[in-house]
């Protein structure tokens, strides 16, 4: 398995969906900065299941419990150790899975490669439920990112094809970014909150599911952050967020849309601000040149997969009759994991630019 990230600040994930517990160490964070578990437990709350019709039923309090790395409220220097315990288990809707594996999850493609031994209840090592680990890793990196002036923040920026008003990748402040970073199902526009609401009410009951993107910024990092060819942020950044289950895309500023602008229009002015300082009076770039933060905000989208349990029927096959085969998922799952993922995507930024910065 591939379960540790980073270069400086380590992450270490471990355990399964339905194990006694899922856990996280991190290694390499600075000794002596004080971490408030309250801004943690908020973080932890905003990913965790059983909100609202949007997400899982599946009800637990992710409370996390740190083992060690964390003395009176202050980082000790030695690994931070938290774990997070698995409560609502109901293995059995999914025994029949190893043989009958749903089709968009890791079931077929986890048997082949581990054998069968893979833990295959609730998606195992697979499940979105291990993003709790990277919440609770970037709840600890954003608080002391903070302490530099870096906030992060994301909204849902899509559902199918119901769009938000995306962020001004110029103007994005550090307070709405807060803001953002406050809430579950943030969106700018109260409209497209209602419309993706009724999206995925019409995606539930139809027994499907939906994706959509989430729109993350970051401001305040300095210029100069990053490196050339495979060090770049976007490399760094692109290769966290792919650990995020369900992740399908990852864009910088305007991505893909630059393949259809010319370069005049493309290209980011640059001009002194009434403080001397390098700016650029349009951000099509995502705030990065060369791999390398122009001091700008970072700008990037994730974008997420529809989720893959669904409960209508479905064709698969029958691994040990070698017979195709027909599946009817029981249990209870995300009609849309986005609004969930939006912590989720914060958290990994905030990893990835502690390591970063390092
Ligand atoms: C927050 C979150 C919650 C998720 N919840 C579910 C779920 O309830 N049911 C499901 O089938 N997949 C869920 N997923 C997605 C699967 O874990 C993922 O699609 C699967 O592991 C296959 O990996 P891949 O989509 O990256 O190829 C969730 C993902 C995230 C990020």
């Amino acid at each position: 398995m591939s379960s540790t990230w980073g270069e400086k600040v380590k992450i270490s994930i471990f355990g399964g969906s339905h194990t006694a517990a899922i856990g996280v160490v991190i290694d390499g964070l600075p000794a002596g900065e004080t971490i408030d578990m309250d801004a943690v437990y908020a973080q932890m709350a905003r990913r965790a299941p059983g909100q609202d019709k949007t997400a899982t039923t599946r009800r637990e309090s992710d409370t996390p419990q740190i083992l060690s790395g964390l003395l009176d409220g202050v980082l000790t220097g030695a690994p931070l150790c938290a774990v997070i315990e698995n409560t609502s288990q109901h293995s059995k809707d999914y025994s029949g899975l190893k043989i009958t594996p749903r089709p968009g999850h890791a079931d077929y493609t986890a048997y082949v490669r581990y054998n069968g031994a893979n833990d295959i209840r609730g998606g195992g090592h697979f499940s979105g439920r291990l993003t709790a680990c990277l919440v609770f890793a970037g709840a600890v990196c954003r608080q002391i990112l903070a302490r530099k002036g870096i906030e992060i923040g994301a909204h849902v920026y899509s559902i199918g094809s119901c769009k938000d008003t995306p962020l001004d990748a110029v103007e994005v402040s550090t307070q709405q970014l807060r803001s953002l970073a406050s809430r579950y199902f943030p969106t700018l526009s109260p409209e497209a909150e209602a419309q993706m609401r009724a999206l995925i009410e019409e995606k539930r009951m139809a027994q499907d599911s939906i994706g959509g993107v989430v729109e993350c910024a970051v401001t305040g990092m300095p210029a100069g952050i990053g490196n050339p060819m495979f060090g770049g942020i976007e490399n760094v950044l692109a290769h966290i967020l792919f650990g995020i289950p369900a992740v399908k895309g990852v864009e910088f500023g305007d991505g893909f849309d630059v393949a259809q602008a010319s370069g005049s229009e493309n290209n980011d002015a640059f001009y002194y601000d009434s403080e001397g300082r390098v700016k650029t009076r349009t951000n099509h770039s995502g705030g990065i040149l060369g791999g390398i933060t122009t001091g700008m905000p970072l700008v990037f989208r994730a974008a997420f997969k529809p989720t893959p349990s669904i409960s209508r029927q479905q064709d698969t096959v029958n691994l040990v009759t070698g017979e195709n085969a027909e599946l009817s998922i029981v249990g209870r799952h995300d009609p849309c994991v986005v609004p969930r993922a939006v912590p989720v995507v914060e958290a990994a930024a905030a990893i990835a630019l502690l390591d970063l910065l390092s």
